[in-house]
């Protein structure tokens, strides 16, 4: 059996340790050199016959560099399998080019990432126009893991609630989450006008009044989307307002002011730390990766 270890950067290594756990396997962590000017150079540890490489890529302008880094490290310490967990999967949004002059940065930052790893693994990405992950990193070994269960499980609780959706993008969450918590769905009209800027619609909310509510998103960023969302449903009559995101992308400003906006309580997975985690995916991604530890 080929050795295999969990690897991951410090600043990701509670997640990182829990995988390895639900794994079965040892966690072994990166060292990351800060050069004065601000170059990196990370130091892998000792080579394994193969790696799981934990690295999240929320704040992907610096862990980007510092994993593609640390995957060459390991080729030439003679890495011969190197899988990539990357719970949240930066730059897919842009996955077309919405306006001259700009670039398709998910067959970029993929491109780079599918010459680099033999598979990737991740959660909730963002697909709506990307009909395949695997073509998109360039023909590797690719899987998108869903966090419904973990996610559903921690936003129970609620009689009969009314699963909302703030966009026809979020309709597949808004489905899994209610196979598993029970209750009915609505999803509501997007129109973005900008990075923090968006109109919703709905034609009719009449299931919301007196109702618990459940709104649910893939991601949270500026927050723009799920406090006008908010914002509807209150008027609507909703009971109590609870929010699941995947991926908690929103700073403490935004947490504050979606409360403020009547949200009684946010959940979110951990692919992306944050204050409102309650969802941890180990389990989920561990399974996912039984065949690594086996073979
Ligand atoms: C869009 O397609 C996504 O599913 C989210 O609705 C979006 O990324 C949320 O962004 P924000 O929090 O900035 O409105």
């Amino acid at each position: 059996m080929t050795s295999i270890a969990v690897q991951a950067f410090a600043d990701q290594a509670a997640p990182a340790r829990a995988l390895a756990l639900a794994l079965g396997a040892p966690f072994r962590p990166i060292a990351l050199h800060r050069f004065p000017d601000g170059e990196v150079m990370p130091v892998v540890p000792a080579p394994a016959g193969a790696v799981i490489a934990y690295c999240s890529l929320d704040h992907p302008n610096e862990r980007l560099i510092a994993l593609l880094l640390a995957a060459d490290a390991w080729r030439r310490q003679g890495v011969e399998r190197l899988v990539l967990v990357a719970p949240y999967l930066c730059y897919l949004r842009q996955d077309k080019v919405f306006h001259p002059g700009e670039p398709l940065s998910r067959d970029v930052i993929c491109g780079l990432l599918g010459a680099a790893f033999d598979r990737v693994l991740t959660v909730d990405a963002h697909l709506h126009r990307t009909r395949n992950l695997s073509q998109a990193l360039g023909g590797i070994e690719a899987e998108d893991v869903s966090a419904a269960g973990p996610l559903a499980e921690a936003l129970a609780g609620p009689k009969r609630p009314v699963v909302v959706g703030p966009d026809a993008e979020s309709e597949p969450w808004v489905r899994r989450i209610a196979e598993r918590v029970g209750g009915e769905t609505l999803v509501l009209h997007k129109t973005r006008r900008g990075d923090a800027a968006v109109r919703l619609r709905a034609p009719d909310l009449s299931a919301v009044r007196g109702r618990p509510v459940m709104l649910v998103d893939d991601i949270c960023s500026s927050g723009a989307t799920l406090i006008a969302a908010v914002g509807l449903l209150r008027t609507a009559g909703a009971a109590a307002i609870d929010v699941g995101v995947v991926h908690a992308l929103f700073d403490a400003e935004t947490e504050a002011r979606l409360k403020a906006a009547g949200v009684q309580r946010i959940v979110s997975t951990d692919t992306v730390a944050h204050s409102t985690n309650h969802a941890p995916l180990a389990g989920v991604l561990a399974k996912a990766l039984r065949d690594e530890v086996k073979s």
